[in-house]
């Protein structure tokens, strides 16, 4: 019988059927009205406990933030696109609409073999600057600079670590090292540095998964005559 909260609990079973016929309409109306609250305080407390929990799990599964890119290294990818990278650091090929970036070259500095333009130094470090068809080796004021291997390489970035990167674009050194000479024009470090931290890591990321290419370029030429 569902006489007391305690025969409700404990009823048989078997004779459920019969006990609820039996039943006059205030006890059922009671029973049902605890019953439904046992289950609501039951349901709340559970509903309370798993807000808590979910409450914790964002701080934990934190998604990382890559600028709204899938991964840190299409975030670079992007940043090298939209910063130019390429256009001094990938050799061009000549196509029936102009120079285009050579794809099987991408990011490997100017080409050892590649002579250096057959030019009067001495003239067009009075008179302005000249560049290869590639845009990757500049003869000026300052000598001849070559456009560097940036790729995952070894005779690229391949054995660098993210500080040497920091370093190279946040205060213009060679190979990113704290003794090595300062970078010559026109690497344009001097509008890089104000990347970001993230920015810079982002970049590192990605030219550390570009496809390796063995390629060493020229050492820089100091200037034939004494700087203007
Ligand atoms: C206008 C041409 C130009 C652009 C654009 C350019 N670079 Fe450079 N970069 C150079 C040249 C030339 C050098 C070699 C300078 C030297 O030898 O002193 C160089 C050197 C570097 C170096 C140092 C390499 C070493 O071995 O020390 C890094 C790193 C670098 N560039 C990264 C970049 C990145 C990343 C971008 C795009 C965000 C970029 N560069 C855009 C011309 C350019």
């Amino acid at each position: 019988m569902f006489d007391s909260l305690n025969n409700f609990i404990t009823f048989d079973i078997e004779n459920k059927f019969l006990i609820i016929q039996n039943l006059p309409i205030m006890k059922t109306t009671t029973s049902v009205f605890f019953l439904v609250c046992i289950v609501s305080i039951f349901t709340f407390s559970r509903c309370t406990m798993q807000t808590g929990e979910n409450q914790a799990a964002p701080e934990v599964a934190a998604k990382p933030d890559y600028n709204g890119y899938e991964s840190r290294e299409a975030w670079g990818e992007h940043l090298v696109t939209v910063g130019g990278c390429n256009d001094c650091h990938t050799p061009k090929k000549m196509t029936p609409h102009g120079p285009d970036l050579d794809s099987s070259l991408m990011l490997s500095g100017h080409p050892a073999q590649m002579p250096p333009p057959d030019i009067d130094r001495k003239e067009v470090e009075q008179k302005g600057l000249v560049v290869t068809q590639t845009l990757t080796a500049w003869v000026g004021p300052w000598g001849i600079s070559y456009a560097a291997n940036l790729t995952s390489d070894a005779t690229g970035i391949g054995n660098w670590d993210e500080s040497n990167f920091i370093r190279a674009i946040r205060e213009g050194k060679y190979k990113g090292l704290e003794a090595g000479r300062d970078l010559l024009p026109p690497m344009p470090w001097q509008m890089y540095k104000h990347l970001t931290d993230d920015e810079l890591k982002a970049i590192f990321a990605y030219l550390k998964s570009t496809k390796p290419i063995n390629n060493v370029p020229p050492g820089a030429q100091q200037p034939v005559s004494a700087a203007p």
